[in-house]
């Protein structure tokens, strides 16, 4: 491991736009390939320098300072506007006494009971497949998230939280996407019909969960849910959060849970057909636990095949895959200078396709994993890692592991041959549409 941390600027800017048409035609490939200029690289986006923590131990260190490298910049500013300052995006100021009131309605005790309901949600999702159907699967496993997450949130009103949750969390994922991937100010603001449905989504998101609070408020029930663990969880000084606020960390777990879930899902079932020898290794770990019945969560220790596919999809396919953080002052990062104000991105894409971490970094290769039990941090993060890890990482990565178990072991997942699958460009690293048939196995 070096003690000195190489720091350069990408090649290749242009006059005003800087590294910025590289950086929108195809972002992934320009982000895995920074490594190669060095550890801290400098880019130049329209009129924002910007740093890229490229070595693990940089986005360590970057990721566990964090006072230091605050959240802000670049995405963070943009996903502002829908999280507010819920969890995921509140500054470190704030983030101590939300993450202490938040934790509990995660707790390991917790997910037995969540997990339940989400194996409910499958069940029900998939009742309606018919052998030989051909279905849109990012939209199935958008709508399998949806009905999962809201059922968790909002477990007394799943039916009526779930329809308008769904509508409106599509338009504002997209959006949100979208504008973390226009760095040129000003452009979500022009009245696009985009922008209008992205306004008018939020709006609708807003009124739903009022009114879902003041129901819940008014029933004064435990139902077991998250919304009922936002209720009644108090600070140190007895304080609970406000509608405003709980608002805000609906919202985000909405935003936080539902898109990524689907994203790894959906990938997922790309790279098992690609590899049919790993997926019939899978139907046969399947078959001889679950016996065609759909998994429950006591079932997931005996089902490690599963879990190292979930492990190597979120490798191969983070969902979160850029991130960005700001320098709340004049910071030193792997001894490079980085001033006040400045933003730095760091990728768990470019970790993860990093040769001298991962042999053979683009191979679906779920055994890599067998050996490689505890990554060192910094190396596999598609989490993040320090005091902003995911919350969620236990729930979301259940949740993969059940729906992939409950579908693996009934359905053989067979994408439209023809034309590859290929990321959206979008902050969230999700599949484009595409096409699949079901076959029902013989159960
Ligand atoms: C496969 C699924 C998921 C992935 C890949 C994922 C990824 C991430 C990442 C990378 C971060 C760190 C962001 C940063 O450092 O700036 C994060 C934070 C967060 N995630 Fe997740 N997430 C997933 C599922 C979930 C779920 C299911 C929920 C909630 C139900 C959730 C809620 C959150 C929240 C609230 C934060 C902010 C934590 C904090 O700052 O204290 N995530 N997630």
């Amino acid at each position: 491991m070096p003690t000195t941390y190489t720091s350069a600027t990408a090649p290749g800017a242009l006059p005003l736009l800087g590294h910025a048409p590289a950086f929108l035609r195809r972002p992934l490939e320009f982000v895995a390939g920074l490594p190669a200029h060095g550890d801290l690289v400098r880019l130049r986006l329209g009129p924002l320098d910007v740093y890229v923590a490229c070595h693990p131990d940089l986005v360590r260190q970057l990721l566990t300072e964090d006072r230091t490298y605050d959240k802000g910049g670049l995405v963070l500013d943009k996903a502002r506007e829908v999280f507010g300052d819920g969890l995921a995006t509140c500054p470190a100021a704030a983030h101590r006494r939300q993450r202490r009131m938040l934790q509990p309605a995660f707790h390991r005790d917790r997910l037995p009971g969540y997990a339940a309901m989400m194996a409910e949600e499958i069940a029900g999702t998939t009742a309606s497949w018919s052998d030989g159907d051909v279905v849109d699967v990012p939209a199935a496993m958008y709508r399998l998230t949806t009905a999962v997450t809201a059922r968790c949130l909002f477990a007394a009103h799943e039916r009526a939280g779930a329809l308008p949750v769904h509508d409106s969390m599509d338009v504002i994922t997209r959006g949100v996407g979208r504008r973390v991937m226009m760095p040129l100010p000003g452009t979500d603001r022009i009245p696009t019909p985009g922008n209008r449905r992205f306004r008018r989504a939020r709006q609708d998101l807003k009124e739903v969960t009022r009114r879902l609070i003041a129901d819940y408020r008014a029933a004064g029930t435990d139902h077991n849910d998250l919304l009922s663990m936002l209720l009644s969880a108090r600070d140190e000084d007895g304080r609970g959060l406000t509608d405003a606020e709980i608002h805000d960390q609906v919202v985000t777990f909405l935003l936080a849970g539902m898109e990524t879930t689907a994203a790894t899902l959906s990938w997922a079932w790309t790279l098992l057909a690609a590899h049919p020898a790993i997926r019939d290794r899978l139907h046969a770990e399947l078959d001889t636990v679950l016996d065609g019945r759909p998994a429950r969560h006591e079932d997931l220790p005996a089902l490690p095949l599963t879990a190292r596919v979930v492990t190597e999809t979120l490798r191969l396919y983070p969902p979160v895959w850029i991130l960005s953080r700001v320098a709340a002052a004049d910071a030193e990062l792997g001894g490079h200078r980085v001033p006040a104000g400045a933003t730095i991105l760091f990728s768990p894409y470019l970790l993860h396709r990093r040769a001298d971490v991962f042999a053979c970094p683009a191979r679906f290769d779920p055994d890599r994993w067998l050996t490689n039990t505890r990554p060192s941090p910094g190396t596999y993060a598609p989490f993040g890692l320090g005091a902003r890890r995911c919350i969620g990482d236990v729930f979301g990565t259940t949740e993969a592991a059940l729906a992939i178990a409950t579908i693996a072991a009934r359905w053989t997942v067979t994408p439209t041959p023809g034309r590859p699958v290929r990321p959206t460009r979008s902050s969230s690293l999700s599949p484009r549409p595409f096409t699949a048939t079901l076959a029902r196995r013989p159960w």
